[in-house]
């Protein structure tokens, strides 16, 4: 072991990383061993070159950002039932999986644990995994299917999302059969003179890697393998905070096929032009998302000749994709975007420093930036009432709080 110490701290030094073995002796052989395999793993030109991006502005003001185009469910008419019928067909015939990413913690809600475990005070007492489950028993049921259920989960959540889909007997799913679990990427966090933190357990301080992370994770972990060995051919993907989602849907389904694209998504008219949502758009000519921290006051308030916001199409994180768009979008390195957090960390001496500001770089990819691949998607209006519910606030903000999803969750459910 101590060959391989010695020979990976003369890359580290390359590098300037070299007090990542700072506190080596002081760990135990299993720490020891974990620490060196994290170092050998570590992408180091990345992380240097990430440090760099640091120092630069974010470069997109120069994107030509244009309007997209989009169908309304509310307005098919008769193709309706047209597409209704073909996304049918696909999912009798077993074609459709879910994924659900639930990499993270319920930390904005002030739950102390995965966010999909969360309670939203249903009289049911429902969590949001249980809530997700069973919009697919039901359309299962409906279809008279199997819909395989894969979960995304991150390093620091797995452990306790599994024991929690243990001891709720995996809603009734068959657990060999139907549900996956798969856990996301993660990068280092570094400091402001780009030096890789070390966290309190003596390891490199890693966090989740962005939800963008999620086409690389699929194939690394060999979930879309298995997806093909089952058939699947479309895969649905949306975030775990959303109690509406409807996972399975037959027209957007039919769209898809029908439309012959790889990736088509939903969408809902924004709530108020300043509503902080992502908008769908196109980013030099290519299918993207304009986050609401991005959009200038000016463009959030654009209208087109009907009186319509011309980027008002929300980003509800209700994506389809074709297996094969996942493989080619994991194929290819994504942007990665800059926050600066709060980080807890151990210093040169082996003191914990707990920090009161941010202190460290955090690296996230989004699911969206990957869009840019494909040219050919299609976005389908839904109500948003029928479909977009997010928990992501405690009540006291007003907004997303689980006290404004219980209340659509009731209404769409005709709960009293
Ligand atoms: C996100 C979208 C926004 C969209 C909104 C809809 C981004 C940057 N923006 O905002 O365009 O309008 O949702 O609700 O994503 N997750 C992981 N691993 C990660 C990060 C996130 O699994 O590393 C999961 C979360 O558990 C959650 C989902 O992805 O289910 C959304 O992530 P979140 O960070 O809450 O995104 P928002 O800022 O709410």
């Amino acid at each position: 072991m101590d060959e391989k110490k010695e020979e990976l701290k003369s890359i580290l030094k390359k590098y300037g990383q070299e007090h990542l073995l700072n506190h080596y002796e002081t760990l135990d052989e299993k720490h020891k061993k974990e620490l060196l395999n994290q170092i050998e793993t570590l992408n180091l030109e990345l992380i240097t070159s990430l440090y760099k991006n640091t120092k630069k502005e974010e470069k997109n003001e120069n994107d030509k950002i244009t309007p997209i185009e989009y169908m309304d469910k509310e307005k098919l008419y008769d193709d309706y039932k047209y597409f209704e019928n073909i996304g049918k067909k696909a999912i009798k015939e077993r074609k459709l999986a879910a994924v659900t990413m639930a990499g993270g913690q319920g930390t904005r809600l002030g739950h102390n644990g995965p966010k999909g475990t969360y309670d939203i005070g249903l009289d049911s007492h429902k969590s949001l995994f249980e809530l997700l489950s069973d919009h697919l028993k039901e359309a299962e049921k409906k279809y008279e299917v199997v819909i395989p259920w894969f979960i995304m989960t991150s390093r620091e959540n797995n452990k306790a999302t599994i024991e929690f889909f243990e001891k709720n007997k995996y809603f009734g799913y068959q657990k060999e059969k139907n549900i996956f679990f798969f856990i996301q990427g993660e990068l280092p966090m570094i400091d402001t003179e780009g030096k890789i933190l070390i966290g309190e357990d003596g390891l490199i301080k890693q966090a989740a890697d962005g939800h963008g992370g999620i086409y690389e994770s699929l194939v690394k972990t060999g979930m879309t393998k298995k997806m093909r060995e089952m058939g699947i051919e479309w895969v649905f993907i949306g975030g775990v905070d959303n109690c509406l989602a409807k996972m399975v849907d037959p027209v957007l389904m039919g769209i898809a096929i029908d439309k012959k694209v790889t990736v088509a998504c939903k969408s809902a008219v924004k709530a108020n032009p300043h509503e902080k949502v992502g908008v769908f758009c196109k980013r030099n000519g290519k299918p993207n998302v304009i986050e609401y921290s991005e959009i200038t006051e000016e463009m959030a308030e654009e209208t087109d000749e009907k009186g319509e916001l011309l980027y008002g199409e929300s980003h509800l994180l209700c994506n389809l994709f074709r297996v094969d768009a996942i493989e080619r979008m994991g194929a290819n390195p994504l942007p990665y975007h800059i926050a600066y957090k709060k980080a807890t960390y151990l210093d040169q001496n082996g003191e914990v420093i707990v920090p009161t500001s941010p202190n460290a770089y955090k690296f996230e990819a989004f699911l969206f930036d990957a869009f840019g691949e494909v040219d050919d998607m299609a976005i389908l209006r839904v109500k948003r009432e029928e479909e977009f519910a997010p928990v992501k606030n405690a009540d006291s903000v007003g907004v997303d709080c689980p006290k404004t999803a219980r209340e659509l969750y009731k209404k769409f459910h005709h709960i009293n």
